[in-house]
């Protein structure tokens, strides 16, 4: 069985570590706060809990780590735990340049180890349905796709809405185009906090002429998680605040009478809602984890694929303070 050291145990690093004591064993969990520590070490009696990530990595029955803690600190840790010749699965993002991913994706590479991105969005049901669509060229050719994730709060003080929030779309966009962005605008807007946006929207141009835009924000009366994929024969939208029709396909587009002379007119036809199964996404991406760390699946392409993201990232946060 593959033993994991796993990082941060917060917020969401809570989750990450269940699911990894379910999955595989647990074999250390490292973290700075020492109440945190406590809690853990009565929770997984069989790890080793530890503030010291170095005593995690000097043990060399420990194969893989995972990285839960704040995003300024993700490169370096991934970057020793590379170096110490661990796998490492790191949320989102891995690093906050894109010379720094560069440098990971490499390290991963040369050692021929893991180096994954914590993208779970790419693991829902709901998003797999929707990228077979697009693959399967059942809408026809995209033509654009924008995501719309609000709420009020959680209102976050080390990072800004487009780092917190539009990772997680912005690695769904690429992944269903499957190209990167040949020009990007963002602009946003600091209301509560100074120097922290709030209120972030995003344009996207790809060199294929698609476009995607994002709407991001913990500024808001709506409490919205949609990704709309706009096709030129169907369109479909994925809403992951309903509970049995995250995704909704409609037969929408639009269409040339060839009785007029060719003028446009609209065609709606049938909406469809396919079954989408309530698996786990967390628990998807932590067995393709372990997956990759087998030999399955192609370990390389992971990793470059969240090096993309952290690129259209960097060049998003440029617009934004330009
Ligand atoms: N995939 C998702 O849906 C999702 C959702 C929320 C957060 N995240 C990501 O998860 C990560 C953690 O977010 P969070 O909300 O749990 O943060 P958090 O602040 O709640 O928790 C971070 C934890 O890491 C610990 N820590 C800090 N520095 C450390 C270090 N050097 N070594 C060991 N432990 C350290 C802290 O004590 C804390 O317990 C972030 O990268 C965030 O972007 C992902």
């Amino acid at each position: 069985m593959t033993r994991v050291a796993h990082a941060g145990v917060g917020g969401w690093g809570k989750n990450v570590v269940r699911v990894i004591g379910e999955l595989t064993d647990l074999a250390w969990v490292i973290d700075t706060d020492e109440g945190r520590r406590a809690e853990y070490a009565a929770r997984y009696p069989q790890a080793t809990v530890t503030a010291s990530f170095a005593d995690a990595l000097a043990d060399d029955t420990v194969d893989a780590v995972a990285i839960a803690t704040p995003v300024p600190t993700h490169y370096a840790l991934a970057k020793q735990a590379l170096e110490a010749g661990k796998h490492v699965f790191v949320e989102k993002p891995p690093a906050m340049r894109g010379e720094e991913m560069a440098e990971l994706v490499e390290l991963a590479r040369t050692n021929d180890r893991v180096l994954m991105p914590g993208h779970l969005l790419l693991y829902h049901p709901g998003l797999r349905k929707v990228k077979e669509l697009v693959d399967a060229g059942e809408l026809g050719d995209v033509a654009c796709v924008y995501g719309n994730r609000q709420n009020l709060g959680v209102i976050r003080s080390n990072e800004n809405a487009l780092w917190s929030l539009g990772v997680h779309d912005l690695s769904v966009i690429l992944w269903l185009l499957g190209e990167e962005p040949s020009e990007v605008v963002a602009y946003g807007q600091d209301f509560v906090q100074p120097g922290i946006e709030d209120v972030v929207f995003c344009f996207l141009r790809f060199p294929s002429g698609k476009v995607a835009h994002m709407h991001l924000s913990w500024l808001d009366p709506h409490k919205m998680r949609k990704m709309t994929v706009v096709g030129r024969e169907k369109m479909v939208v994925f809403d992951d605040m309903e509970l049995e029709r995250k995704v909704t396909v409609y037969e929408k587009s639009p269409w040339k009478r060839a009785t007029t002379y060719g003028e446009w007119q609209t065609r709606s036809g049938d909406i469809f809602i396919p079954k989408i199964s309530t698996d786990e996404p967390l628990r998807l991406e932590c067995t393709h984890f372990l997956e990759l760390i087998a030999g399955d699946g192609d370990r390389d392409k992971v990793a470059r694929d969240g090096a993309r993201v952290v690129r259209a990232l960097e060049m998003l946060t440029t617009s934004l303070d330009g």
